[in-house]
């Protein structure tokens, strides 16, 4: 008698959850998380999912979130659908605490197809750190004006007074006053377009962002890593109607038309363009109804069979 209930409550408590994750699923099968990063539109683990511009970027490995681009991976430290905006960091990317040199930082560049959709913020700085005198950072140098320059408060003047400098034993004072290039350059993204240490002839680099309007007071206190702003590219028409409409916005296996997900169907426009809409509020109360008529039978199914046992025991 008792095993009877715990089978009926097994069943019914296995049928609950089913019926539940059926329902989620239906209403975004792309949203996800990574650790307690929210991944949304335009980004997607999925393939298929998000816009096709944000596809084969992220990955995430035992809660953590990786951003894979042609530089090479970094962490995601954060995604900011409000302003748009993605911070990344990377174990080779100088701080105030250490330089790391020998060119192993990955620097920033994108593949080129993808380039329109991320850029650098302007307010982040790259310090580029011991390029050689070859580079073409310093060409025409001193005659023609270097490229470095601060950027949005932050440059290398006061990069220098890191203790990152002392320790690596780095004497920045010569080059700042003689007649080589400077140990660090600061430059924005615009300026260059790419941060490729090889290709620039440099041996590492930092990066900095500032969070405006906060003003804070030294290097020290500067936030280190690379703030990435993202834009679908004036785009955003699509996947606002489609999501109006319930749907969720994806791509085709061509990787680069753009899919409204409408439950049992996926619509090259939004889930209220004509055929779409009617098989779709079908299809989705036919799932609903048959996992709830399905539970329901067998649980009074189990019950009958329940109440049959106890009565003849009783008898
Ligand atoms: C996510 O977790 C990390 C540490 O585990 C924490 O530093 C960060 O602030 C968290 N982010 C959010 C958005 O909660
Ligand atoms: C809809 O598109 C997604 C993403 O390309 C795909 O995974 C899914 O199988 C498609 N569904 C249908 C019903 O074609
Ligand atoms: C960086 O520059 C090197 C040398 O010019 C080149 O081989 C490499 O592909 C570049 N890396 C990226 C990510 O563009
Ligand atoms: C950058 O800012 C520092 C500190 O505010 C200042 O001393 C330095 O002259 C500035 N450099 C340039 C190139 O403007």
């Amino acid at each position: 008698m008792s095993a009877l209930f715990f089978i009926t409550l097994s069943i019914f408590s296995s049928l609950v959850p089913l019926g539940f994750a059926n329902n989620v699923h239906a209403s975004n099968p792309c949203r996800s998380y990574c650790g307690n990063i929210t991944i949304d539109y335009p980004f997607a683990l999925q393939y298929g999912c998000g816009h096709p511009g944000f596809r084969d970027l992220l990955f995430c490995m035992n809660d953590v979130l990786m951003f894979h681009i042609s530089s090479g991976s970094y962490r995601v430290l954060e995604i900011d659908y409000a302003y748009q905006s993605v911070t990344l960091h990377e174990p080779h990317l100088s701080t105030c605490d250490t330089l790391v040199l020998g060119r192993k930082g990955n620097g920033f560049a994108v593949e080129q197809w993808r380039s329109p959709y991320f850029n650098p913020t302007a307010d982040n700085v790259f310090m580029l750190i011991g390029c050689s005198a070859q580079s073409s950072l310093f060409q025409g140098f001193p005659g023609k004006h270097l490229p470095c320059r601060n950027v949005s408060g932050m440059g290398c003047e006061e990069y220098y007074g890191c203790q990152a400098w002392s320790l690596a034993g780095r004497g920045q004072m010569g080059s700042m006053f003689g007649s080589g290039p400077p140990e660090c350059c600061a430059v924005a993204f615009e300026a260059i377009k790419a941060i490729n240490l090889s290709k620039l002839g440099c041996e590492g680099y930092s990066s900095a962002y500032s969070l405006a309007p906060l003003r804070v007071d030294g290097p020290s206190e500067w936030s280190y890593g690379i703030r990435v702003k993202y834009s679908v590219q004036g785009n955003e028409e699509f996947c606002r109607a489609c999501e109006a409409t319930g749907g969720t916005c994806g791509y085709g296996s061509d990787g680069i038309r753009q899919l409204c997900m409408c439950g049992n169907m996926n619509s090259t426009s939004n889930c209220d363009s004509a055929t779409s809409a009617t098989s779709r509020r079908r299809g989705q109360g036919l799932v609903t109804l048959t996992g709830t008529h399905f539970s329901f039978i067998i649980n009074v199914f189990f019950f009958n069979i329940f109440i049959n046992v106890k009565g003849s025991h009783g008898a």
